[in-house]
Order: C-alpha cells, then structure tokens, then sequence
C-alpha cells in the first residue's frame, strides 16, 4: 500500500513539474523587436571588449591601441573573415604572439562581441 502512496505522489509530482512547463507567463514570447535584442547585444559585446580587451586594443571606430603591438580591433576585423574570427575565439584566441593571453570565451561572450565588431567598419553613425 505504501507503494502505491509514493506513486500516486510521484505522478503528482510530475503532472506538477508538467505544469510549470505550460506557465503561459513563461511561453509568453520575448515583447522586445528583434532590432532591440541586437542592440542589446551589441550593448554587451561593447562592454564585454570594454573589459576584456580594452586594456591592450582599441575597441572603438577611433583611437590607437594602449598597448602598440596589439592591432585595433576594428583592423583586425577588416582584415579577419567573421568565421575565422568565431573560430578563433571557441579555440580560445591564441596567437602567436605570447602578449596576447589565451581567452576561453563563454559562447554568448563570442555572439555579443561579434555582434560589437560586425557595426565596427560599418558606415552607419557610431552607437554612442
Ligand atoms: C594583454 C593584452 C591583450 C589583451 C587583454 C587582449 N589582446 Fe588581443 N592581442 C594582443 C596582442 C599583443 C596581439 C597581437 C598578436 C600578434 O601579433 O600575434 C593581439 C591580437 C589579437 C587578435 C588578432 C589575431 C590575428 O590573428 O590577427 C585578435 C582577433 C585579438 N587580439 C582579439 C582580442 C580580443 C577579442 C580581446 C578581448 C577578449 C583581446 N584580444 C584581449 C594583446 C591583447
């Protein structure tokens, strides 16, 4: 009898958990426009260089690298395909040069930082 107790309520449990699943308030689509959540992106992936990068490239569409040896980003944009660029960032970045530290991206670290360089060289006026 006690068997049949602890399966009923394991069943509970699970019609339960099931529910969760169909919450309308988590299935509810995203009410941001697709062009809001690439900002948002680009927003991140700006900051994310701002951090991680800015202390030896320039991140920007202007200025010179603090650090001279390390190329501004927007030139190594211009001179990289995006699809190296992805590669080389899931590998971890290392390049030659022993200067540049050995990074391990998280995968939305690489999507936000793509979505910053990819408006890098474009024509449209600067973000801010
Ligand atoms: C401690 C300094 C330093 C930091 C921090 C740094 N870099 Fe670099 N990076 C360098 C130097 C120096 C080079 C030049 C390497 C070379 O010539 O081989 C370089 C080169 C690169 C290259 C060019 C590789 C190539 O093959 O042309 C890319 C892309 C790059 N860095 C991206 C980044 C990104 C993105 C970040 C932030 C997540 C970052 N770096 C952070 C110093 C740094």
């Amino acid at each position: 009898m006690k068997r049949t107790a602890g399966l009923i309520a394991s069943g509970l449990m699970l019609s339960v958990a099931g529910c969760g699943a169909l919450d309308p308030a988590r299935t509810r689509p995203s009410p941001s426009p697709p062009g809001a959540l690439r900002q948002e992106s680009v927003d991140r992936g700006r900051a994310f260089a701002e951090t991680a990068c800015s202390g030896c490239h320039a991140i920007d569409r202007t200025g010179t690298s603090p650090l001279a040896e390390a190329p501004p980003l927007r030139d190594v944009v211009a001179r990289r395909s995006p699809d190296s660029l992805v590669r080389g960032f899931s590998e971890g970045l290392v390049t030659s040069h022993p200067t540049m530290p050995a990074y391990v991206f998280r995968a939305s670290e690489i999507d936000d930082l793509m979505a910053w360089l990819d408006i890098l060289n474009r024509a449209e006026p600067p973000p801010r």
